[in-house]
C-alpha cells in the first residue's frame, strides 16, 4: 500500500505558531508592579512551545523541554549567525572585532572549546579566592551606603545597583579607580549590541567595534603587565591555566572580556528586581526585620519572580522535534525564564512569593553547561547590599514621588531605568 503526499505531511509534526504584539512592545507596554507575571501570563497563554512569529522564534515555556534543550547537543550556544540575521542593514565587517571576540567567549562555544574556557575562567575566578572576597564586598557597600545616608532620597540605579557591580568587577580584574567608568561603559555597550538592544545601524556598528577593540587592547596590555607582575586576580590565575590548558592569548582576552560583560548589566538588573520586589511588599519586609534569616531564601524567591536575565536562547544544530514542535537546523529556541520559573517540579502556587518555600529552584543563573560561573560572585553582592540596607534603614521605601521605571530596551533583560527610593 502507498502512503499519499497528504498523508505523509498528516505525519509530519505540526508546528504551533504564535501570533501577536512583539515581546519587546508587550514588555515595554507592561505595568510596573504587574511586568513579571503579566509577561509570563502573555508568554504562556500561547501555548507549550510555538514557533512566534514576531521575532521569529520558538519559544519554550515548560521546564521540562528547557531541560532537555540545554541538556541537547543538538542545539548550539553559538548564536552569531542569529544575532547577525537580525541586523540586515549593518555591514558585518564593520564589526569583525566585535565578533572575533565574542566568538571564543565561553557562553558561545559547545564541547571541548566551552569546557577548555570555563575551566581556565574557574581558576581566574578561584573558589577561596570568592570566600576571600566577602569583607571587599561588604566594605564597598559600606561606603556607598554611607554616601547616601546625607541625602536619603536616592536613585538606586544609578547611585548602587550600576556602581557596585562594577567595582567588583575591577576588584576582579584588580584594575585603577581610574579606569572603573571605561570598564562599565565598555560592558555597557557590549551587552546592548549582543542583546539586541540597540538600533542595528552601522554607526552603531563601527562605535561597538572600537569599544571591542580597545577593550582587546586594554586587556593585552594587562595580560603583558600581569605576566611580569602577577597579582592576585582574574587574569593572573587565567595565566596559571594556560600553563595546564591549551588556551591562546585571544581565548583569554574573549574570556576577561566575558567576564566584565556577563557580571555587569545581570548583577545591575538582578539588584533592582530584586529591590522593587521587597519594597512593594511591605509585609515581606517586615518578615525579613523580624527573621533576618529569611534574607537568603527570599532573594532566591525574588530572582525566580523577577529573573534579570529574560529569556535563555540556543540555535538548532539539527532538525530536531521537540514536545511535538518541529524546529529546523538554525532557527532560534528562546527558553522564556519567567515561564520555566512557574513550571519548577514541587513548587505550589509557583505565581505567588512565598519566601519560606523550602529549596528554591529557579532558572534565573542559567541551567545546565553554562550555569552562570558567577553565581556566587552575584549572590555575595545581592546579600551584603540587602542585608545592609535592611539593617541601617529601618524606614526603607520606594520613594512616594517618582515612580520607577523599568528599563526593557532588548529581549535578553528586564530591569529598571530608575528606581527612585528614600533610604531612611
Ligand atoms: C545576579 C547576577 C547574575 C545573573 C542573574 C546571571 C545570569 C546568568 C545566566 C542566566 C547565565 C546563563 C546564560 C546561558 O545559558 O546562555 C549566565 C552565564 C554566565 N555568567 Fe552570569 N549572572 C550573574 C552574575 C554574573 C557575574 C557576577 C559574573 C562574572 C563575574 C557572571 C559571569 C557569567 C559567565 C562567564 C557566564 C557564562 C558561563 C558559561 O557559558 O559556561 N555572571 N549568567
Amino acid at each position: 500500500m502507498t502512503i499519499s503526499q497528504s498523508q505523509i505531511i498528516e505525519k509530519l509534526p505540526q508546528r504551533k505558531i504564535g501570533q501577536g504584539e512583539s515581546f519587546l512592545k508587550f514588555k515595554e507596554a507592561c505595568n510596573v508592579e504587574n511586568f513579571p507575571q503579566a509577561f509570563a501570563d502573555y508568554v504562556s497563554d500561547k501555548g507549550d512551545i510555538y514557533y512566534w512569529q514576531p521575532e521569529k522564534i520558538h519559544v519554550i515555556t515548560k521546564y521540562e523541554d528547557a531541560c532537555t534543550i540545554l541538556n541537547s547537543s543538538n542545539f548550539t550556544a553559538d548564536r552569531s549567525a542569529f544575532v547577525i540575521s537580525q541586523m540586515p542593514n549593518v555591514d558585518i565587517s564593520l564589526v569583525t572585532s566585535f565578533f572575533s571576540i565574542t566568538q571564543k567567549m565561553m557562553v558561545m562555544s559547545d564541547g571541548k572549546d566551552h569546557e577548555i574556557r570555563r575551566k581556565s575562567a574557574y581558576m581566574g575566578i578561584k573558589d577561596l579566592w570568592v570566600n576571600s572576597f566577602e569583607p571587599t564586598v561588604r566594605q564597598m557597600v559600606k561606603s556607598l551606603l554611607d554616601d547616601v545616608v546625607a541625602e536619603p532620597e536616592v536613585e538606586f540605579v544609578s547611585q548602587i545597583a550600576r556602581v557596585l557591580p562594577s567595582q567588583v568587577l575591577a576588584e576582579l580584574f584588580c584594575i585603577p579607580q581610574a579606569d572603573r567608568d571605561f570598564f562599565r561603559n565598555c560592558a555597557d555597550t557590549m551587552t546592548a549590541f549582543f542583546g539586541g538592544g540597540v538600533a542595528y545601524t552601522n554607526d552603531v556598528a563601527i562605535k561597538t567595534n572600537k569599544v571591542a577593540v580597545s577593550l582587546r587592547e586594554y586587556f593585552s596590555d594587562l595580560i603583558q603587565e600581569r605576566r611580569k607582575r602577577p597579582q592576585d586576580d582574574f587574569i593572573s590565575g587565567m595565566l596559571e591555566a594556560q600553563k595546564q590548558l591549551s588556551l591562546s592569548e585571544d581565548e583569554i582576552i574573549s574570556q576577561a572580556t566575558l567576564m566584565l560583560v556577563a557580571g555587569q548589566v545581570t548583577t545591575t538588573d538582578q539588584i533592582c528586581n530584586n529591590l522593587f520586589l521587597l519594597l512593594n511588599n511591605p509585609d515581606i519586609l517586615q518578615s525579613i526585620r523580624a527573621n533576618p534569616e529569611l534574607l537568603p531564601n527570599a532573594l532566591e524567591e525574588f530572582k525566580r519572580i523577577d529573573p534579570a536575565v529574560t529569556f535563555l536562547f540556543r540555535v538548532a544544530k539539527a532538525d530536531v522535534v521537540i514536545n511535538g514542535q518541529q524546529i529546523y537546523a538554525g532557527e532560534a529556541v528562546f527558553i522564556s525564564n519567567h515561564c520555566v520559573n512557574r513550571d519548577l517540579p514541587e513548587t505550589e502556587n509557583p505565581e505567588q512569593i512565598c519566601i519560606e518555600r523550602k529549596g528554591i529552584r529557579s532558572f534565573a543563573f542559567g541551567y545546565g553547561a553554562h550555569y552562570c560561573i558567577g553565581a556566587r560572585l552575584g549572590r555575595l553582592q545581592i546579600q551584603e547590599l540587602f542585608a545592609s540596607m535592611i539593617a541601617r534603614f529601618p524606614n526603607l521605601q520606594l520613594s512616594p514621588k517618582s515612580p520607577p521605571e523599568r528599563d526593557h530596551y532588548s529581549l535578553a533583560f528586564s530591569g529598571f531605568k530608575t528606581l527612585p527610593i528614600l533610604c531612611l
